[in-house]
């Protein structure tokens, strides 16, 4: 396990040419952070899944970009190792340009973020170049993109057939040749994951992508077993939390009401 030496976005490059593998996952607030950097994660990824693990929406649409900004900075205050990036949340980055590059600015300046996501591939080429050119590094997202859930029709598969697998390999590329550092390839088929990850000159990071990616992340809530909406197959639940923090809320509830805290050493003279 790695946990001295800042991680930048030339390391993670060594750490592909290495063979050594990433491990990302999400954290939302200040507490997360500092145990997540601690253990010596690589990437904390600040992900717009905050709409849905943390402020309970159905899914990641609702997110804004100043709700984005005050949970990087939280978790920026918890982290020395990792580098940290940041979710572009829907539609902070698809109308327009200049007004990406600001939004993109604003998790960097004001959130302390160090690259920023973003989700798309071909379409968003344009844009991806134009906050690289801003000195802004850009992390890709490919597969399913849960900002795309209505057009998609929910959260399936993709790339599953000849035409999709080549339009996914086309976009990790567009993105690559824009100088996006680094690309998130979620749920896709594992054999075409490898087949990215082995063509292509930047570390991937796979969710649902198989073993042969780069890296891995996953939500750290669905990792603690704090979330049960939505289950997909490929998450691992490591720990499950939720019924260690009932019993423990339980149980003071009841020491509260039966007269059993404080006790005198939890009291003052
Ligand atoms: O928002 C998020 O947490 C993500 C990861 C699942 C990659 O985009």
């Amino acid at each position: 396990m790695q946990t001295s030496g800042k991680v930048t976005t030339t390391k993670l490059l060594q750490m592909k040419s290495a063979g050594e593998k990433i491990a990302m996952l999400t954290a939302y607030d200040y507490p997360a952070a500092v145990l997540l950097d601690q253990t010596g994660i690589d990437i904390i990824l600040v992900g717009d899944s905050l709409g849905m693990v943390v402020l309970g929406y159905e899914n990641t649409l609702p997110v804004t970009i100043k709700e984005m900004i005050h949970h990087t900075r939280a978790v920026k205050r918890g982290t020395a190792r990792a580098l940290v990036v940041a979710d572009m949340p829907f539609l902070s980055y698809e109308v327009e340009v200049s007004q990406a590059v600001l939004n993109a600015g604003r998790l960097i300046k004001e959130g302390g973020a160090e690259a920023v996501k973003v989700e798309g591939g071909s379409e968003i080429i344009e844009t991806v170049s134009a906050m690289i050119r801003a000195k802004i590094p850009v992390m890709g997202h490919i597969g399913l993109t849960p900002q795309s859930i209505h057009q998609l029709g929910g959260y399936k598969v993709q790339g599953r057939d000849m035409t999709a697998a080549k339009k996914l390999r086309a976009d990790a590329f567009a993105l690559l040749a824009a100088g996006a550092f680094a690309l998130v390839i979620e749920c896709v088929p594992w054999p075409l994951a490898r087949e990215i990850t082995q063509d292509i000159g930047i570390p991937t990071i796979g969710i649902g992508a198989g073993p042969h990616c780069d890296g891995q992340v996953l939500v750290l809530h669905d990792l603690l077993g704090l979330y049960d909406r939505i289950r997909p197959k490929f998450v691992r639940q490591y720990v499950n939390l939720s019924p260690l923090i009932s019993d423990g809320i339980k149980q003071y509830i009841s020491d509260v009401r039966e007269s059993r805290f404080p006790g005198l050493e939890e009291s003052y003279e």
